[in-house]
């Protein structure tokens, strides 16, 4: 696992950013691993503009994302779907047919789990995945458990989710109580993976990361097990590493 320190949100976006540019500029069939949250948003400005300046051409990319509320559907603002949208799919060129996003509204969300997991394996499965971190260690909803679910699933959010998420919605009541997400197995199948952490109420989420033991307890630690992680942080996020 390597970890890069970087300054600031910004510098951590251009970072990840290039990343995300040389892999399609590399691959232009990549298939990409998506995430949503406040911090892969500079991430994403970063792609843009690549797109805007002619530097990268994502129109044969595939596209998959982590998670979805259940119950929020595409025009809902906060929905997943929406979020990409607003953040990074109205700007650049995949093509919508290209874009996977969970859908929160399935009549049965297993089926749509099962069907989202083949349609990873049929792309050819993830060249890279790009993850957030939450405040109590989960990668997509893969809330701390007793352990590890592989594959692309149904969960209930915990408290310290919907606090975080909270934020986002009128009260925490109004925060869904479920979501689909891949699960573990399904992200430690992309072939590479970046984590990106910003500021101080992640550094013991980071902690855990980097200094602590692989434990379902703190879900982004199994990526020590990965062959090809970096995590970019800020000074803030690994504050406590030092
Ligand atoms: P954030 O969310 O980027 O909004 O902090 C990250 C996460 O919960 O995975």
């Amino acid at each position: 696992m390597v970890v890069k320190v970087y300054k600031d949100a910004a510098a951590i976006g251009a970072a990840a950013g290039m990343v995300f540019a040389s892999q399609v500029i590399t691959k232009p069939d990549s298939v990409l691993g998506l995430a949503t949250g406040s911090t892969p948003i500079p991430t994403y400005k970063f792609m843009i503009k690549a797109y805007e300046d002619g530097i990268v051409d994502y129109s044969k990319v595939t596209t998959f994302n982590l998670d979805e509320y259940v119950g929020l559907g595409h025009e809902h603002d906060q929905s997943y779907y929406y979020f990409m949208h607003d953040n990074l799919f109205n700007y650049i060129n995949v093509p919508e047919e290209s874009i996977n996003v969970l859908s929160g509204t399935a009549a049965d969300p297993d089926k749509e789990c099962a069907e989202y997991e083949a349609r990873i394996d049929a792309a050819g499965g993830i060249d890279l995945q790009i993850l957030g971190i939450g405040r109590n260690g989960h990668i997509a909803f893969n809330e701390p458990a007793d352990d590890f679910a592989d594959k692309t699933h149904k969960v209930a959010l915990t408290e310290s989710t919907i606090e975080a998420n909270k934020r986002f919605f009128a009260s925490a009541d109004d925060v869904p109580r479920y979501a689909v997400s891949m699960g573990i197995g399904s992200i430690m199948r992309a072939k590479k993976i970046i984590l990106i952490a910003t500021g101080a109420d992640k550094a013991d989420a980071i902690y855990a990361l980097v200094k602590g033991g692989v434990t379902p307890q703190c879900p982004a630690s199994i990526l020590r097990m990965h062959s090809d992680v970096t995590i970019f942080c800020d000074e803030a996020a690994y504050s406590k590493c030092k």
